[in-house]
């Protein structure tokens, strides 16, 4: 099948299927502006994980934790939704009207699926607009930018942290569930902009395509995922995904 034929074929099932599943990495993001993590401009390019993103580190130094998080939300608070988000909140409506169902699981914490109204979104990772306590386990929102160091709980005055899943920590099981019955029970898989390889997202694309989906991925460059998927189309998500789903 050519090239041409292939992205056909895949647009005529993604406009067939009534059950979709999208799986999203920083990739979706980079094109609003969003550093991803790993490639030649990746965050862990210039910073370590082990002293920004663990448990230990914040119980080492919260406040250069904080710092760091505190620019990212600079960084994030500056931009906007871009045509591949956009493309997918069309997508759930669509398959709203016509009695579908939709999910989309995503690894980025910058928010911008929602702001572009995607609604049936499950943040694996947590939000970077989202803080809880260290003690009580209070969650709530905050768009401060910068926000005040060292930030304290409006319920009990511990210290709070950002609502993130670090290395080392695991998902919360309510995220876990919702993404698995997803997964188990999709017609297609799209997995759009991510390495793949940072777990539990890089088992989902053999969990649904036991559980029978069609899984397909775009990114810029092949990954762990393009062996294993139905379909696989390289370019920038701002163009492909606009383009697979209008
Ligand atoms: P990565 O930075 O690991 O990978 C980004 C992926 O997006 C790569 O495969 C790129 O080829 C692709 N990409 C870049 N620009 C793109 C574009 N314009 N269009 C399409 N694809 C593009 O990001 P993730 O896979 O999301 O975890 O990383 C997974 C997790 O690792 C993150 O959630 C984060 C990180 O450590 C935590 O912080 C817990």
């Amino acid at each position: 099948m050519s090239i041409d034929q292939s992205f056909e074929d895949t647009y005529r099932r993604l406009a067939d299927a009534l059950t979709v599943t999208v799986l999203t990495g920083a990739g979706v993001s980079a094109d609003s502006g969003v550093p991803t993590f790993r490639g030649p401009d990746g965050l862990w390019n210039n910073f370590r994980a082990e002293d920004l993103a663990t448990p230990e580190a914040f119980a080492r130094d919260p406040q250069l934790v904080w710092e760091w998080y505190n620019w990212r939300r600079g960084l994030i608070a500056s931009t906007r939704p871009n045509a591949a988000h956009q493309a997918l909140a069309r997508l759930e409506r669509r398959l709203d009207q016509r009695g579908g169902r939709f999910r989309l699981i995503t690894q980025n914490v910058d928010g911008l699926h929602l702001s572009a109204g995607s609604r049936r979104v499950t943040e694996i990772h947590g939000n970077i607009w989202k803080v809880r306590c260290t003690a009580c386990g209070l969650v709530a929102e905050n768009r401060d930018v910068p926000l005040r160091l060292l930030p304290t709980c409006s319920r009990c005055r511990e210290l709070l942290r950002p609502h993130i899943v670090w290395f080392g920590e695991t998902l919360a099981a309510e995220d876990l569930r919702d993404t698995y019955a997803a997964l188990e029970s999709c017609e297609i898989l799209l997995i759009i902009g991510t390495s793949g390889i940072v777990y539990p997202a890089a088992s989902f694309a053999p969990v649904a395509k036991s559980a029978g989906a069609y899984v397909i991925e775009l990114n810029l460059e092949t990954t762990p995922y393009t062996g294993v998927v139905d379909r696989s189309f390289q370019g920038r998500a701002k163009d492909l995904v606009p383009a697979l789903l209008k």
